[in-house]
């Protein structure tokens, strides 16, 4: 049968690992999707550079936003990064043509995720983000899917690795902030700008984006409580062990009649709660639903190969023929929600 062509924007740690990890797994990936996925046309900043993978097989396009009308492909991958910029100009482009748009994005769907699920109904057409929100844990579609029987009461978790890498070297290392912030950029798991790892900023997208999914409403990246790790100090880690804590940087929303709470921020999560178990780079999201009860997702929330993995699922959905709606429901009914109202309580 036809196969699924696919066009990839940004070929960093992500692009390659995507072009890998469909090298590798390709025929596994072509039984279960019932077609091959195929990598048609890339477009990066450098072609030339050394990614380990083969990128001359592909059409090569040196605008991003050029990939949007590939006559070859049939869905775009944007691997760019960034809210707006180019990233946002190919997702318009490729939505407009009619193309279906797989995102590892969490800035650009925390910001623009609303926006982008209209043009993707209207051209009927995908809008798939697994990889946006904790790389390999399969949890919006764990939300979406696993749990669309139940109204979610809350959902949390731990959504940066590069901050659960920090806050867990200072706990057994005993060392200090700024030695172990430069261990866990040479992993290469920060964001271009770290700031948006260390003072939640990363987090607050992911955690916009969950609670959209959990609760029906807009994303509402700008009313989330941010707060990050840069002013926890050894010292507050060694006082939280002595009384049986331990510190994880959470995001947590929460919807009732009020409104939408949502906050990042160090927290003192007991040794009781599965949280605190949760070391190095490694995501968990907790979601506790009305009939399921509590759920808990954990994997590796960043890197090639988790992340590669998230959104080749989102490949093979669309492959499939099994995307469902743009975003968490139609567009129609999460216009019906009240505008999250959010904020300290
Ligand atoms: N900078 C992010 C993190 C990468 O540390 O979790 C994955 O989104």
């Amino acid at each position: 049968s036809e196969p699924l062509r696919v066009a990839i924007a940004g070929l960093g740690t992500v692009g390659a690992g995507v072009i890998r990890l469909l090298d590798a797994n390709g025929e596994l990936i072509a039984r279960r999707a019932g077609r091959p996925i195929e990598v048609v046309a890339v477009s990066a900043r450098d072609r030339s550079k050394d990614r380990g993978v083969d990128i001359d097989r592909f059409d090569w396009v040196d605008d991003p936003t050029a990939l949007a009308r590939h006559p070859g492909a049939d869905v775009v991958v944007e691997l760019v990064g960034g809210a707006d910029g180019p990233a946002l100009a190919l997702a318009r482009a490729a939505l407009d043509a009619g193309k279906s748009f797989v995102t590892a994005n969490k800035a650009m769907i925390a910001h623009h995720g609303f926006s982008l699920a209209e043009a993707a109904e209207k051209a009927d057409v995908a809008l798939k983000f697994e990889a946006a929100v904790a790389g390999g844990i399969p949890v919006i579609k764990g939300l979406r899917e696993g749990a669309a029987a139940n109204a979610i009461t809350r959902v949390y978790g731990i959504l940066n690795g590069t901050c659960n890498y920090i806050l867990s070297k200072m706990e057994s290392d005993g060392s200090d902030f700024d030695a172990v912030l430069s261990e866990a950029q040479a992993l290469g798991y920060a964001e271009a700008d770290p700031s948006f790892d260390i003072d939640g900023v990363d987090a607050a997208h992911k955690l916009s984006i969950l609670a959209s999914l959990s609760f029906g409403t807009r994303p509402a990246f700008d009313d989330v409580a941010t707060g990050g790790v840069r002013h926890v100090v050894a010292a507050d880690i060694a006082e939280a062990a002595a009384l049986g804590y331990r510190v994880r940087l959470v995001g947590m929303a929460e919807a009732d009649a009020g409104g939408l709470f949502q906050r990042v921020h160090p927290y003192l999560v007991p040794l009781r709660h599965p949280l605190a178990h949760v070391s190095d780079s490694i995501n968990a999201v907790v979601a506790e639903g009305n009939y399921v009860g509590r759920l808990f997702f954990q994997g590796a929330g960043a890197g090639d190969g988790p992340t590669a993995s998230a959104v080749v699922a989102d490949l093979i959905d669309i492959a499939r023929g099994e995307f469902g709606p743009a975003y968490a429901m139609p567009v129609e009914s999460l216009t019906a929600q009240p505008v999250a109202d959010s904020g300290e309580r």
